[in-house]
């Protein structure tokens, strides 16, 4: 058995065959491709995968890489699934679970799609990636390249978060800001790209291999819950790779018969500052038109324009799921709410899957017997700025009232 299924790529969009083995960007017709998998010749089972590795890689037959040599690794997946009995119990919603992305290497769920999508890319010979960013992609984009010993070019808008630029810096990224949004950063990669040979376009969903990595998430959610799927999965959505990825990792689950059932329903979360798959899915859409004048404190998912909104609204029509935008106001009091209920310091992405559960249970589509996964998509330690810590300070001749 080979050491991955990897079989071919397809548009989703016009249906057109891609070969896989040789460096591929988007469809002639403008549309992310996707990877498939001989499932039918995979002989592997759940219980090979539970004696494997703690780390993404257990799930290589359903990953893009052809060679176990080729994998660039910094430990990355197999995050917690951790039960949140106390603040389940103040939403309403008892059976609440969080996968939580903090603990992966740069503090982001990003590491999993950088870690596939640099292994492949560096497989299939190229030499120099280059990406628009909110952030934290940027940043891990750029540790992976540089472990990998890709150069890395990274445009990320001047607000982003200002570790990520540090992190970028220090992995040695050929790094600029921009005085504008994600879309700007994105024109000036796409122009520097053309100018420069041998610089593969790693923007979102501009080349197929950063969904097969984030894909692991609901690889790890089924098999943390024994290969069985939770009811609801709620998911802080921007680009939406997240949530196209556990779609097409499910429904792979499902057809090589890992898990039985059905598929739980994807929740979208956005901001009320930026929520253009929110809008579409209301107008039962199957695209979305570009949200003017984004802004959220949650800078993850300020994404006016996701090139594969067709995607993400596909996947909450087929699961019979919903879109849900909140407020940043809700989301900053969630993320308090986590911290003191749970000891979780998430970041405002995460947060307002929270406040989308709150919402959802007061409206009813949420009962109270339903098992929801939130993901928490990173560390609140990259945001320190969302959080007031107001506190005295003493001089040291003081003392503590
Ligand atoms: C912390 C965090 N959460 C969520 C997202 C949204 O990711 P996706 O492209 O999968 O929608 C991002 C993207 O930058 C992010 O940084
Ligand atoms: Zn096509």
């Amino acid at each position: 058995m080979s050491y991955s299924a990897l079989s071919h790529l397809d548009c989703p969009r016009c249906g057109a065959r891609h070969d896989a083995d040789v460096v591929q960007g988007t469809c002639s017709c403008g549309s992310p491709l996707l990877a498939r998998y001989d499932l039918g010749e995979v002989r592997t089972s759940p219980r090979d995968i539970a004696g494997r590795p703690p780390d993404l890689w257990r799930y290589h037959e359903l990953l893009p890489v052809r060679a176990a040599r080729h994998v660039v690794s910094l430990g990355e997946g197999m995050t917690p699934l951790l039960a949140l009995p106390r603040l389940g119990r103040a939403l309403g919603v008892p059976n609440l679970l969080m996968k939580d992305e903090s603990l992966i290497p740069t503090g982001t769920f990003k590491a999993r799609g950088a870690a596939v999508g640099i292994s492949r890319a560096a497989e299939l010979g190229v030499r120099a990636i280059a990406m628009p960013t909110n952030g934290n992609a940027g940043a891990a984009w750029s540790v992976y390249a540089a472990r990998a010993g890709l150069r890395s070019l990274v445009a990320m808008p001047a607000a982003a978060p200002a570790v990520t630029r540090a992190e970028c810096a220090a992995a040695g990224a050929e790094l600029y800001l921009v005085d504008g949004l994600i879309g700007d950063a994105g024109r000036l990669i796409a122009a520097a790209v053309a100018q420069r040979p041998g610089y593969q376009d790693a923007s979102t969903l501009r080349e197929p291999y950063r969904v097969e990595g984030k894909k692991t998430m609901g690889l790890e959610i089924a098999e943390q819950l024994g290969w069985r799927l939770p009811g609801v999965i709620v998911y802080p959505t921007g680009g939406g790779v997240g949530i196209i990825g556990i779609y097409k990792a499910l429904r792979e689950l499902l057809e090589l018969g890992w898990v039985a059932g059905d598929l739980p329903r994807l929740v979208a979360v956005q901001s009320t500052g930026c929520a253009p798959i929110v809008r579409a899915f209301q107008a039962g859409a199957t695209a979305s038109e570009p949200w003017p004048d984004p802004k959220t404190v949650a800078f993850g998912i300020t994404v006016p324009n996701a090139p594969g909104d067709f995607l993400i609204l596909e996947a909450l029509y087929a699961t019979g799921g919903t879109a849900v935008a909140v407020t940043d106001e809700a989301l900053l009091a969630d993320q308090g709410a986590v911290a003191r209920l749970e000891g979780s310091f998430i970041c405002p992405e995460g947060a307002a899957c929270v406040s989308a559960v709150r919402e959802l249970r007061e409206s009813g589509w949420l009962a109270g017997s339903d098992e929801v996964v939130v993901l928490n998509t990173g560390t609140g330690l990259i945001y320190p700025d969302t959080v007031p810590a107001r506190v005295p300070v003493l001089p040291p001749s003081g003392s503590i009232p």
